[in-house]
């Protein structure tokens, strides 16, 4: 697994696209902890990038729906799962698997 980014790169509420294997990947920094999840609303399709990160959730920016960063679950609509991958830390350098968690 090779490095992705750098955690310098995305300060605290910060959040960075990247592509792994053609797919977009949003890296998100929220209270210091990094999160990676698919950008790609599974409401509608809007890109998440440019979404609101709050207490533990990613708002899509279009409807609001918030998506949770530990499960992906969202809060208004259970049924419609955001996709999360596992990050891995060491020293500055980010690191994601693409296998959804
Ligand atoms: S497209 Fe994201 S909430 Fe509707």
């Amino acid at each position: 697994m090779s490095a992705v980014a750098k955690l310098s790169e995305i300060p605290n509420f910060g959040k960075k696209v990247i592509s792994i294997s053609g797919k977009e990947v949003l890296l998100v920094n929220s209270g210091g902890k990094i999160y990676a999840v698919e950008n790609e609303c599974p409401h509608q399709g809007s890109p998440m990038n440019a979404s609101i990160v709050k207490d533990g959730y990613i708002a899509c920016p279009r409807h609001g729906y918030r998506f949770s960063l530990v499960d992906g679950r969202c809060a208004e609509h259970p049924e419609s799962v955001l996709e999360l991958f596992q990050v891995t830390l060491s020293g500055d350098d980010i690191s994601v698997e693409l296998n959804s968690l």
